[in-house]
């Protein structure tokens, strides 16, 4: 079965996918490019495009909404991407309120002119990450099936809910199902995987691959443990937090000598944001997890963050 990382925004950058890559994630994607700030230059847009040695295959993920941005976008997006993706699912306002993300979901003809645009825009495969349709009483699911189909995109990826579900409430398998069955292209398939036997679940569909978003940023092992059909493999907390953080040094590194014009947070500050943000997941269902996550909570510096792991260990 094949595995691929979610986009997360805010959490799959180039030390994070490099870490499910090696936790057995056979893809990973970046987190959204706005195509709009491409368009105009922005470098901490760039940046997030920016890749470190060590990961293995990604996918780069765009959002936007006119195609003249989108098409710039797919000119500008380098080759080391395996894949360009068009993200028409994302119900976060400050996506929406331009047109994009989940307000394409209700939109196919406009899905299709801007994954056409993409298309004659770079020798990359293309693909669609969206939802179902806007809420259960509007399937607009083979709509958006046709339109990706006809735009000559390669792949498409279903969050298999609603808009209005946000990202709870049920999965509907069966119907991910019925789209399989009417796909000319490869169908991935997510929503709450999180184990062998959801990943299994999802599987059954038919689906050529099954996503997984929120059950990385636990383990980043998840893939592996999934491969394994269930057998455990996890690295201990601390230990995966010690790795995670070595990464992050070596890709704030290469920022800073990949942009040395812009400015790159201090290591202090870099370390702990991402301390505050998302490592200190890896602590959860530890003895003293509570107070240790408390502790990790409130750190200023790069040498207190490694004496909490050390002394822990
Ligand atoms: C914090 C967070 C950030 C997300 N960022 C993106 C994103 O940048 N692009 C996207 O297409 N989906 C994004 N999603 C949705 C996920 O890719 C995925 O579709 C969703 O979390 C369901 O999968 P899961 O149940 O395995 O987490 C995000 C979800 C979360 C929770």
């Amino acid at each position: 079965m094949k595995l691929v990382l979610a986009p997360l925004a805010g959490f799959t950058d180039a030390p994070f996918r490099r870490l499910c890559t090696e936790g057995g994630a056979d893809l990973t994607y970046t987190e959204m490019v706005s195509a709009a700030g491409l368009a105009h230059g922005s470098v901490p847009t760039r940046r997030l495009m920016e890749i470190m040695p060590g990961e293995g295959p990604v996918a780069c993920q765009i959002f936007g909404a006119k195609e003249s941005d989108v098409a710039f976008a797919a000119r500008e997006v380098p080759h080391y991407f395996t894949e360009l993706n068009l993200n028409a699912g994302c119900p976060v306002t400050k996506v929406t309120r331009e047109g994009a993300g989940a307000k394409l979901v209700g939109d196919p003809d406009k899905v299709y002119r801007l994954l056409k645009a993409m298309v004659e825009n770079t020798p990359l495969p293309v693909t669609l990450k969206t939802r179902l349709g806007p809420h259960p009483g509007r399937t607009n699911a083979f709509e958006l099936l046709d339109a990706a189909e006809k735009a000559g995109a390669k792949g498409i990826i279903f969050h298999a809910r609603y808009t209005s579900q946000m990202h709870g409430g049920e999965v509907y398998l069966d119907l991910l199902s019925e789209i399989v069955s009417r796909a000319t292209i490869p169908v991935t398939g997510n929503g709450s995987v999180l184990d062998a036997e959801s990943a299994a679940a999802m599987a059954k569909t038919g689906v050529a691959a099954v996503m997984i978003g929120r059950a990385a940023l636990l383990n980043p092992y998840v893939f592996s443990a999934i491969k394994a059909a269930g057998d455990v493999v996890r690295i201990p907390g601390p230990s995966l937090c010690a790795k995670h953080l070595s990464l992050l040094v070596e890709y704030r590194e290469l920022m800073e000598a990949r942009f040395p014009e812009d400015r790159v947070l201090s290591l202090d500050a870099f370390t702990s944001v991402k301390m505050h943000t998302h490592l200190f997941r890896y602590f959860s269902g530890l003895p003293g997890a509570a107070k240790i996550r408390a502790r990790l909570g409130q750190v200023r510096s790069y040498a207190e963050i490694n004496d909490i792991i050390h002394s822990y260990v």
